[in-house]
C-alpha cells in the first residue's frame, strides 16, 4: 500500500500506459480520479477498479480545452476533499512524416496536446498539489524527447518540451512539490501506429527492436506503472528534477 490514501489524479488514463498505472495505483490504496476524453474507456476502468473495492471516479476532459481543464481540476477537488497529493499527465498524441511535407496544424496538436496541457494542468492544480502530503506530479515524456528519429520531428520536439518544462517547474516549485517526468522506449500499444506506418510495418518495428534494443523487445505498459508508482510515493521524496528512463537499455 504504497499509495495508501493518497488523493491521485491520472490524466489521459483512461487506456495505454495511463491506464495500468491507475491500476497500480489501485492496488498500492490510492485514492484516484482518472480523467480522459475516452469516456466509454474511462468509465469501464472506473467500474472494474471500483468494482475491486477501490475508491475511484471518472471525470471528462479535453486536455486541450482549458474551460474543460480547468473544470476537471475543480470536480476532482470536489471528489478528492480540495488537497492533490499526486498529479500524473498521461495524454499525447503522435503523427509522423518528413519536415518538409508535414502539415503545420500536425505540429500544433501535438505541441497542444503534450505540451500545452501538461501547462494547464499544472496551472490549475498546483494550489491544490501545494495543500498536499509531499506532493509530486509526474509527467510522461518520451526517449524521443532525448534521442531523435527520422519522421519524429514534432513528437520529439514536443517530448523535449515536457522534460525541459519538468525540469523548470522542479525549481520552481522545490522544496514543496517535487516534479519528474518519465521516459519510456518502444512500448507495446495502439498508440505507436503512426510511427509504425511510417518505418513501413510492424516487421521493420520488430526488425528495430531485435538489433538496437539490447533486451529485443518493446516493453509492456504494466512495466513502466511502476516508474509512475515510485515517483508518486514518498519512497522517492528525494528526487525532483529528473527524466527516468526506462527503454529496454536503447539510449
Ligand atoms: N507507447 C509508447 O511506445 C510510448 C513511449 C513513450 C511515451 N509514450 C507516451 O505515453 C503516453 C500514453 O501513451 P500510450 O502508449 O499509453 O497510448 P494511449 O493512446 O493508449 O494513451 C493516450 C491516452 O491519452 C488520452 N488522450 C489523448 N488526447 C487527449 C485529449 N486531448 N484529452 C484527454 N485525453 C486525451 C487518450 O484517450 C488515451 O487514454 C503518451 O503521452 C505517449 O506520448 C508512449
Amino acid at each position: 500500500m504504497r499509495l495508501k490514501e493518497r488523493r491521485s489524479l491520472l490524466v489521459g488514463a483512461a487506456t495505454g500506459i495511463g491506464r495500468d498505472t491507475a491500476r497500480a495505483f489501485a492496488a498500492e490504496g490510492a485514492q484516484l480520479v482518472i480523467a480522459d476524453r475516452n469516456d466509454e474507456a474511462g468509465r469501464n476502468l472506473v467500474q472494474q477498479l471500483q468494482a475491486s473495492g477501490a475508491p475511484c471516479e471518472f471525470v471528462h476532459v479535453d486536455v486541450t480545452d482549458e474551460t474543460e481543464v480547468r473544470a476537471m481540476v475543480d470536480t476532482t477537488l470536489e471528489v478528492l476533499g480540495g488537497a492533490l497529493d499526486t498529479l500524473c499527465n498521461f495524454a499525447g498524441l503522435q503523427y509522423s512524416g518528413v519536415v518538409e511535407d508535414f502539415a503545420t496544424e500536425r505540429w500544433d496538436s501535438i505541441f497542444t496536446t503534450n505540451v500545452r496541457s501538461q501547462f494547464l494542468v499544472t496551472k490549475y492544480a498546483v494550489p491544490a498539489l501545494r495543500l498536499g502530503t509531499n506532493p509530486a506530479i509526474v509527467n510522461m515524456a518520451s526517449i524521443a524527447g532525448l534521442r531523435g528519429g527520422p519522421g519524429m520531428t514534432a513528437y520529439s520536439a514536443s517530448k523535449g518540451a515536457v522534460i525541459a518544462f519538468a525540469r523548470a517547474l522542479a525549481n520552481e516549485l522545490a522544496p514543496t512539490i517535487r516534479v519528474n517526468s518519465v521516459s519510456p522506449g518502444w512500448i507495446d500499444t495502439p498508440f505507436n501506429k503512426a510511427a509504425i506506418d511510417f518505418m513501413q510495418g510492424p516487421e521493420r518495428l520488430e526488425d528495430f527492436v531485435q538489433h538496437n534494443v539490447p533486451l529485443q523487445r518493446q516493453g509492456t505498459p504494466n512495466e513502466i506503472a511502476p516508474l509512475f508508482v515510485y515517483l508518486s510515493s514518498v519512497e522517492s521524496s528525494y528526487v525532483t528534477g529528473q527524466t527516468i528512463v526506462i527503454d529496454g537499455g536503447l539510449l
